[in-house]
């Protein structure tokens, strides 16, 4: 079989990332996890006195080595490669050679068009896009400080923004890497990939799944909790929350499986959720209800990420969750608007 032309171990990720001090950040990590409020965990601590579990992080610690999409899609071209092409979890941050449209509408644009001959990557596209160029060091962006919306004819693009244009070396790695790259370490800031990768979501997969399918996180026979799910999704989705340990604003060196919210502190107060647009509302009071009121309906009950529609959403169980973004119950008249996908985090 063709398989056998495999690796047969997975592949180092392109640099191993040494932590010198690395049990001293994990103690710290342990230590918060048991003093945290609002935290995932806590409702349970409270139930059962004495030493709560201790969960898996990767806080201060090096992250593993994993698969790559490419040698996923080795095995899964068929089911998952036509419509991974275009998935936006995969093109969210891509190669400006796979945008013919922006680069086109770069190369004559009055006032960039001089800088186009720099650009490597494009980050976004329906509301907002911003480029990015490598830098010198390794596993990191540069982001030209102009702010573009893509404009009424194909490919024309506008600036939203009135700065000089700058190319940051810090703000991608400090602000964004986290959710829009693979594999970022908190540490240094430097990720795997550009995109998001199967890993994101599957996490490290052992290559026997292809004779056990439970082996893999997120297969249908292995019945992930509702926790787990939460956490894998949140850990990008949840545009509101805090690393205690980094003070950044994406979770630090989550692996699919580790306690998100041991680290990462979100508010899920009834007036937090209240501030946020239906868009964002949503995602929070799902974790909320997941934390708190024990429910087993999920991001994947509505969503089906390799398809990217929710269409399944509609035969979920109808609740007041239901009247975040429909007026009076199931099915009827929007208050959520599609549009809305700007967030401060974001930058727009
Ligand atoms: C905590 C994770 C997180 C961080 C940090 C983050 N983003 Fe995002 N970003 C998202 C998510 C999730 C979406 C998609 C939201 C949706 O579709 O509802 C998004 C959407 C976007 C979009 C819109 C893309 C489009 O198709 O219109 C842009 C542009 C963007 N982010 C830029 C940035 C920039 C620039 C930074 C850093 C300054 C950043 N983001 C930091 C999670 C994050
Ligand atoms: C953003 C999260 C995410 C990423 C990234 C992701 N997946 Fe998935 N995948 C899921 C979820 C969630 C499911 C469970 C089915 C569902 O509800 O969509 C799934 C299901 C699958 C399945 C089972 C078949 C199916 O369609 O249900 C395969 C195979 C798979 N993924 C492979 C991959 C490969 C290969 C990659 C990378 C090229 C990848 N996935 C990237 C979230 C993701
Ligand atoms: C050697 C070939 C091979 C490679 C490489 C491989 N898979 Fe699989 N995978 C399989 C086979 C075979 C199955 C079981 C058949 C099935 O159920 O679709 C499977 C099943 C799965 C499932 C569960 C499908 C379901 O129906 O629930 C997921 C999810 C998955 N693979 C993800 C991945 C991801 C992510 C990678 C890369 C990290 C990967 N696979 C790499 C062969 C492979
Ligand atoms: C590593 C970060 C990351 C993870 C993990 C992640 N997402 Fe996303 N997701 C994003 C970003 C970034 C975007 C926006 C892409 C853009 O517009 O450029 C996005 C877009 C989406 C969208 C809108 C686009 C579409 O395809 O419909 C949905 C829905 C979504 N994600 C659901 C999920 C679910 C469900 C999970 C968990 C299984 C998940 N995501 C896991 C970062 C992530
Ligand atoms: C009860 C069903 C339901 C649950 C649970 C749910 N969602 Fe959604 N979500 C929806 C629907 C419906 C939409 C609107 C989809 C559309 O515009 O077609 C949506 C929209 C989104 C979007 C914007 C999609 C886009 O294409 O612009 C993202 C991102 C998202 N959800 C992520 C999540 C995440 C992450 C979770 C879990 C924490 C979650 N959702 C839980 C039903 C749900
Ligand atoms: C995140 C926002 C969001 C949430 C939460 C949400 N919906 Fe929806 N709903 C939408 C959007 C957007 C549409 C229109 C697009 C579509 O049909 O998917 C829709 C359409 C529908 C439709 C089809 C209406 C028609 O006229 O064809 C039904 C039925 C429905 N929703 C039921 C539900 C039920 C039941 C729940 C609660 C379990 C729910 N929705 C929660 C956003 C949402």
């Amino acid at each position: 079989m063709n398989c056998g032309l495999l690796p047969a171990r997975p592949n180092r990720r392109l640099r191993n990332l040494a932590v010198s001090g690395s049990s001293f950040g994990s103690r710290i990590a342990w230590f918060l996890s048991l003093t945290a409020f609002g935290g995932f965990g806590l409702p349970g601590q409270s139930e059962e006195p004495g030493r709560p579990e201790a969960k898996p992080s990767h806080v201060g610690r090096p992250l593993p080595d994993y698969v790559t999409g490419d040698e996923c899609l080795f095995c899964h071209r068929q089911d998952i490669g036509p419509g991974w092409r275009v998935n936006e979890h995969q093109t969210t941050l891509r190669p400006i050679e796979s945008d013919e449209n922006v680069a086109a509408g770069l190369r004559r644009h009055p006032e960039l068009g001089r800088l186009a001959r720099h650009v490597d990557f494009i980050l976004g596209d329906r509301s907002r896009i911003r480029l990015l160029k490598r830098s010198e060091r390794y596993g990191r962006l540069e982001m030209l400080s102009a702010l573009l919306r893509p404009g009424n004819d194909p490919g024309a693009l506008l600036v939203d923004n009135e700065t000089p244009f700058i190319w940051d070396r810090e703000v991608f790695g400090r602000q964004c890497a986290g959710c829009h790259a693979t594999a970022t370490d908190s540490r240094t800031q430097e990720f795997a990939a550009t995109g998001i990768d199967c890993y994101a979501c599957h996490g490290v997969v052992d290559l026997r799944h292809a004779n056990d399918s439970s082996l893999v996180h997120l297969a249908k026979k292995r019945r992930d909790s509702p926790e787990l799910i939460a956490a894998t999704c949140g850990q990008c989705h949840v545009r509101t929350g805090k690393s205690r340990t980094s003070g950044l604003s994406y979770a630090n060196n989550h692996v699919v499986g580790d306690d998100l919210f041991a680290d990462f502190a979100v508010d899920l107060s009834p007036a937090a959720l209240q501030a946020q647009p239906p868009r964002e509302r949503h995602i929070l009071a799902n974790l909320r209800d997941i934390r708190d009121r024990k429910t087993t309906t999920t991001c994947l009950t509505c969503h089906n990420v390799h398809r990217g529609d929710a269409k399944k959403h509609r035969r979920a169980p109808s609740s007041e969750f239901c009247l975040i973004c429909h007026q009076t119950g199931e099915g009827s008249p929007l208050t959520y608007d599609r549009r809305v996908k700007r967030h401060p985090l974001c930058g727009y």
